[in-house]
């Protein structure tokens, strides 16, 4: 009776578990054998009930490893079709934003705190948006600062050199009060070294407004350097730019902690991050904003140069190589 009991009892999740259990009562040397053996000595009254006995024992244990067969056979065949379902997942790869992507929304997102929007335009440019609308008329000597990738002379169409480019675009098609940042890919027919390459990329902002003065340029660039580099020190540096007037180079102070800061600093602890200045109004004129009622200014940077500063990156070559190895390493920024 206590047998029986077990044997209903009896679950198994393997077929080897399964099997033990078989070979336990219905093996050669089984439960249901030894009980049998013992029945010879059983008095002939009793006979009757202990044969009953082992039969039930018997038929329940040959109706437990069928039943439990045919279930354990069962998952297997869902097994097949579908893959052991206990199974951990199989790892997949993902991939990692761009560094030059990470740090172009890095500055978006710091403009768009202060009210900025973002603004894009073509790579393929005329002449008027890439030079003459910004006060580079012809043979002006200051296109030589930019050497150009011409597409077509005559009329002249090339790869921008500069987003501003789409800041004319934006002040011909916009009245202000004018707040936008343009990002995208410029193009420069320069020698490919570790400092410079012939593609880069570039976020330029512009801000046109009534009054708008040279303090609030500086203030607003005061906030950008804390904001992406937590340094709270800039100079801006006289300097000349054929759209702005006055016109300056921003420079942070880096500091002077590490071997690498002596080498990217030139050993003054000063980094120049970008230009900027009051937008000439010559280019407001251009652009069909009377210079008269309004005033603006402009700023514009690299985004590699603050790549290279951020992540401590050596090479811009680097950035448009697309080895693995370096882009893997950017896995853990959002
Ligand atoms: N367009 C300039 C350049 O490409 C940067 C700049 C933008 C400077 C706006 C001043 C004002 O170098």
């Amino acid at each position: 009776k206590e047998h029986i009991k077990e044997v209903q009892a009896f679950q198994a999740t393997t077929k080897e578990q399964l099997e033990e259990f078989r070979i336990k009562y219905l093996g050669g040397k089984g439960v249901v054998k030894e009980i049998f053996a013992a029945f010879k000595s059983v008095p002939n009254e009793e006979k009757k009930a202990f044969g009953q006995a082992i039969n039930e024992l018997k038929n329940a244990s040959e109706e437990k490893v069928k039943t439990l067969q045919d279930a354990l056979e069962s998952k297997e065949d869902v097994k097949g079709i579908f893959g052991d379902l206990t199974r951990p997942g199989a790892p997949f790869e993902i991939g990692s934003r761009h560094p030059i992507s990470l740090v172009k929304n890095q500055i978006l997102d710091v403009f768009s705190t202060i009210g900025f929007n973002v603004s894009e335009g073509p790579e393929i440019e005329d002449d008027w948006h890439n030079f003459t609308a910004l006060n580079l008329p012809e043979y002006h000597p200051a296109r030589d600062m930019q050497d150009t990738f011409f597409i077509q002379t005559n009329p002249d169409t090339l790869l921008r050199t500069h987003t501003s480019s789409v800041q004319v675009r934006y002040m011909e098609n916009n009245t202000p009060p004018i707040r936008t940042i343009s990002p995208g890919r410029v193009f420069r027919n320069e020698a490919i070294s570790a400092r410079s390459h012939c593609i880069f990329h570039q976020v330029e902002g512009l801000y046109i407004d009534k009054d708008v003065s040279f303090a609030d340029l500086k203030q607003t660039l005061l906030y950008f350097t804390k904001e992406m580099f937590g340094k709270s020190k800039i100079r801006l540096r006289p300097s000349y730019f054929p759209f702005t007037e006055p016109s300056a180079e921003v420079d942070i102070y880096w500091g002077l902690k590490t071997e690498t800061d002596y080498r990217i600093t030139k050993g003054t602890g000063w980094l120049e991050i970008m230009g900027c200045g009051m937008v000439d109004p010559n280019v407001l004129k251009n652009c069909g904003i009377n210079p008269d009622e309004y005033s603006g200014y402009a700023f514009g940077m690299g985004i590699e140069r603050i790549a290279m500063l951020l992540y401590q990156i050596g090479d811009i070559r680097m950035f448009y190589e697309n080895d693995v190895r370096f882009l893997e390493q950017f896995k853990s920024s959002l």
